[in-house]
């Protein structure tokens, strides 16, 4: 397995291209299968989740072509389609369970394996199960699946109440809704940016759909969707973590295609950390207002909210800040994962369930540590470029799910930042 090597260095310099969100593309990668017409995407990101979507997909019977070096996905779901998607598929990656929703609307029925439980929480699907049932699908788990069939075979709108913004099942329902009989209205739907975009691409296809990025979002099911071609939207996660870069490090960097309105929570806790985030024409240019950090608390929300995926790199920040942080991990229950590769780095943490105290300290001190999941594994980076002495961060498979070309991004403002092949 390989690990990254960071050398803790000075400040940092120069501009960082920000790619397309991973978790957009693995929600508008399955609406292929709403329609036997093509439906191609552009400025996909490339990831290992991507390419496992796109195994997942071809298990199914679409074909997924990566063009121009991954960066456009040309996909087609001619038929016949297989409904049932393969354990051994989705126990790598949560985000299979997209499929769920538009097989049900495609075929009227699928077999779709229960993720099983991740680092970061149990992440049951009962919000998804529960609205597909309301849609009139019968849905039974036996032996690990998902067994969904839709009543008369084809599912019918319905008034979903949720009781938690959940992502996933804002997209799986949505996406279910646009071929259902009649109209679905989605109360206490997630707001996220990655929901806006899979609405755009499935209006792009023919859905009618209102109030996408609201509380309540309204599908008016038709009969069929045609191809479309869609741009992938930027990844605010991505850019959230880069951002944190020159905050952590010093020095001026400019994030090349990012948006402020994709993470304005983000970007007030910066400013009231002591980070000046200001619009360039390019994307946004970040730089350090003063020499040390100030101490600021964080709580996780759905958006418009604290995003929980920059929980665990705000708090790499947050480590030398000068003061106290307390961060509440209000979405999933696990996610502190990094603390303790932090505290193996000289960090003053103490987690008490959903909440971590951080004192901040003059300075982290590099060490070997152990990426535990996608979000922690960049945290440890941004920890170890600013630590004195040399940090080695292992099971960085975790980082390539998320994160492409990162040692070459950070490299290019400056990182002395290293992949050791093992
Ligand atoms: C999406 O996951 C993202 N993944 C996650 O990003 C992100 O952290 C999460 O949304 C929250 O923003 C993708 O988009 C592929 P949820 P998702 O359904 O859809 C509970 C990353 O690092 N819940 O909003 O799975 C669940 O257990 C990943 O890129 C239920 O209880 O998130 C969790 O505690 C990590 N029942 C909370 O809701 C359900 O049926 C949030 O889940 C569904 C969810």
């Amino acid at each position: 397995m390989d690990s990254i090597l960071v050398r803790g260095g000075g400040k940092l310099s120069g501009q960082i291209p920000i790619a397309g969100a991973k978790n957009a593309c693995l929600a508008l990668m399955p609406a292929t299968l709403l329609s036997d017409e093509p439906l191609t995407l552009t400025n996909a990101p490339r990831l290992s989740d991507i390419r496992t979507m796109t195994e997942l997909l071809g298990s199914l019977g679409a074909e997924v072509t990566s063009l121009q070096e991954g960066k456009v996905l040309a996909m087609a779901s001619h038929g016949p389609i297989n409904t049932r998607a393969e354990y051994d598929i989705v126990r790598k990656m949560r985000a299979s369970n997209l499929v769920l929703g538009p097989l049900l609307a495609r075929e009227g029925h699928a077999e779709v394996s229960l993720p099983g439980g991740c680092a970061i929480g149990a992440r049951p699907m009962d919000i998804h199960t529960d609205g597909l049932a309301k849609m009139g699908a019968q849905i039974d788990l036996r032996d690990g699946y998902l067994h969904a069939k839709a009543d008369g075979g084809k599912l019918r709108g319905a008034v979903i109440d949720f009781p938690f913004a959940s992502v996933g099942a804002t997209e799986n329902i949505m996406m279910a809704a646009t071929l259902a009989k009649g109209t679905t209205v989605i109360n206490n739907a997630a707001r996220e940016p990655e929901i806006v975009d899979l609405a755009d691409c499935l209006r792009a296809m023919g859905a009618q759909i209102d109030g996408d990025g609201t509380s309540t979002v309204t599908i008016q099911g038709v009969d069929r969707l045609h191809g479309a071609t869609h741009r992938v939207v930027t990844d605010r996660i991505e850019l959230g973590t880069y951002m944190l870069a020159p905050a952590i490090c010093g020095g001026e960097v400019e994030l090349l295609g990012g948006r402020i309105d994709l993470l304005e929570a983000f970007c007030e806790k910066l400013d009231a950390a002591g980070i000046s985030v200001s619009e360039t024409e390019n994307g946004l240019s970040v730089t350090r207002r003063e020499d040390q950090i100030r101490a600021v608390d964080v709580t996780t929300e759905p958006f418009p909210g604290f995003p929980t995926d920059l929980q665990a790199q705000m708090m790499a920040l947050l480590c030398t800040a000068d003061g106290t942080s307390v961060l509440e991990e209000k979405i999933f229950e696990n996610r502190f994962m990094h603390a303790p590769e932090l505290i193996r780095m000289g960090a003053d943490i103490e987690v008490h369930g959903g909440t971590a105290t951080v004192k901040g300290v003059a300075k982290l001190k590099g060490a070997p540590v152990m990426a535990t999941d996608l979000r922690a594994s960049v945290s440890l980076i941004l920890a170890g470029m600013a630590a004195e002495g040399e940090t080695t961060v292992s099971r960085v498979y975790h980082l390539d799910r998320g994160y492409e070309h990162v040692v070459t991004k950070l490299r290019g403002v400056g990182a002395d930042i290293e992949r050791i092949k093992s």
